[in-house]
């Protein structure tokens, strides 16, 4: 069993290299199919299977233990995974629009957006989490993390497609 916290970061360590290779594809002329995959990589990868598992399973968790929504770190979390989507949509758009200069200024505001969300996670949020959950908390919550996962690790094949964007955009 691998503890869920470590799950969620080793995430986020994934999710980095994508948020890298967009810094650096800003600076190039990449071609379409690059942000195409950045950009289903972040939906089904950064929010469909990390933010997916913070919001419906670490977050009700942590609001049992007495941490707030309203006013507090979760709320604040749910509103920037909420930015972060409405990003990602304007890049779609700017993509299929052919707005080059835009979808840049998009993907590196995304970027700064997902930085700092991942930083307060790490060093704030999920510092808590570790502190209020414990024992039979942990266990449960690395089962109901492997429930949403579909009882297979997604990370490995997302972790290549991290690299793989990574290793285009620093030789474009
Ligand atoms: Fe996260």
């Amino acid at each position: 069993m691998q503890d869920p916290i470590d799950t969620l970061m080793a995430e986020h360590r994934i999710i980095e290299k994508v948020l890298d290779a967009m810094e650096l594809a800003a600076e190039r002329e990449m071609p379409v199919s690059f942000y195409e995959r950045a950009l289903d990589f972040l939906s089904a990868f950064a929010d469909g299977v990390h933010h997916a598992k913070e919001e419906a399973q670490l977050f009700p968790v942590l609001e049992t233990h007495g941490i707030p929504r309203e006013m507090g770190p979760i709320g604040v979390m749910c509103d920037e995974h909420v930015v972060g989507r409405a990003h990602v949509g304007r890049m779609r758009e700017q993509l299929r629009l052919g707005r080059r200069g835009a979808l840049c200024q998009e993907s590196l505001e995304y970027v700064a957006l997902l930085r700092q969300h991942i930083r307060k996670e790490d060093e704030v949020l999920f510092q808590m989490a570790r502190q209020v959950i414990r024992g039979d908390d942990v266990r449960r919550l690395a089962g109901a993390f492997d429930e949403a996962d579909g009882h297979k690790d997604p990370r490995a094949a997302y972790a290549r497609v991290a690299e793989a964007l990574l290793a285009e955009a620093r030789t474009a």
